[in-house]
């Protein structure tokens, strides 16, 4: 199963106990952590975790700047526990406007744990869906949608097809795909939670792949009684 998580409402989080959306922040890379080491017990064999969309640009150069230290914190910190919890880390995303420093802790973790077999941790970094397919549009060779799927995998540097969504969950209650995996989310079930994402622990995990174990998935058919 691939779950793929917009990690969202870390800020406003923050700001309603009185702290700077930082804090928010870092309490959000604590919940990444509980939220990894309970997916393969879930079931979810793939997760994609949407960390910092191309448009989070945008914000205002302090946020941007500690949002990228916590990101190289996070991928120092975590590359060994991945390896010893059989977790294969995968950056998705532009790579040519990120900090060298960062760059470099991505290429180092990814390679570190390249042979983790128990969950491939997929993490969106300077990601937009729309740019991902306006170059694998560029890219494309054939004609079918798995020709396109391997397309869009290498245009964000992977070299294997973009997995297809079984359940997308956005936590901080808003309920918009804010320019995430617009093609791999064709048929996944959609799941918002009002909590934030400090908020989000194992337990609301397990609510919500339970909730999409209830879903009858047709895929455009019928299903007969
Ligand atoms: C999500 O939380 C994290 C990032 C976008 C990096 P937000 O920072 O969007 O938090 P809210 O939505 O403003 O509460
Ligand atoms: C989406 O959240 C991006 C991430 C969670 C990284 P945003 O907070 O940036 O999205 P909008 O602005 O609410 O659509
Ligand atoms: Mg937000």
């Amino acid at each position: 199963m691939h779950v793929a998580l917009i990690m969202d409402g870390n800020g406003r989080w923050a700001a309603a106990r009185g702290w700077p959306r930082l804090a928010g922040h870092r309490e959000g890379a604590k919940a990444v952590r509980r939220i990894v080491e309970a997916a393969p017990g879930l079931g979810i064999a793939t997760m994609t975790l949407y960390a910092f969309s191309s448009d989070n640009w945008g914000r205002p150069p302090r946020e941007v700047a500690g949002l990228m230290r916590l990101f190289r914190a996070y991928l120092a910190g975590e590359a060994q526990r991945c390896v010893e919890n059989g977790v294969r880390l995968r950056v998705i995303g532009r790579r040519d406007r990120l900090p060298e420093v960062l760059l470099r802790q991505m290429r180092a973790a990814e390679e570190a744990t390249a042979g983790g077999t128990r969950l491939t941790l997929r993490i969106a970094l300077d990601y937009s869906a729309r740019d991902a397919l306006m170059r694998a549009a560029a890219l494309a060779e054939g004609d079918s949608r798995e020709d396109f799927a391997l397309a869009l995998g290498r245009a964000m540097g992977e070299d294997e097809p973009a997995p297809d969504v079984d359940l997308l969950v956005r936590t901080g209650g808003e309920q918009r795909l804010s320019d995430f995996l617009l093609w791999e989310c064709a048929y996944a079930e959609l799941y918002f939670t009002p909590l934030a994402w400090p908020e989000f622990d194992p337990t609301a995990l397990g609510r919500a792949v339970e909730w999409f174990q209830g879903r009858e998935r047709r895929f455009g058919r019928l299903m007969s009684a």
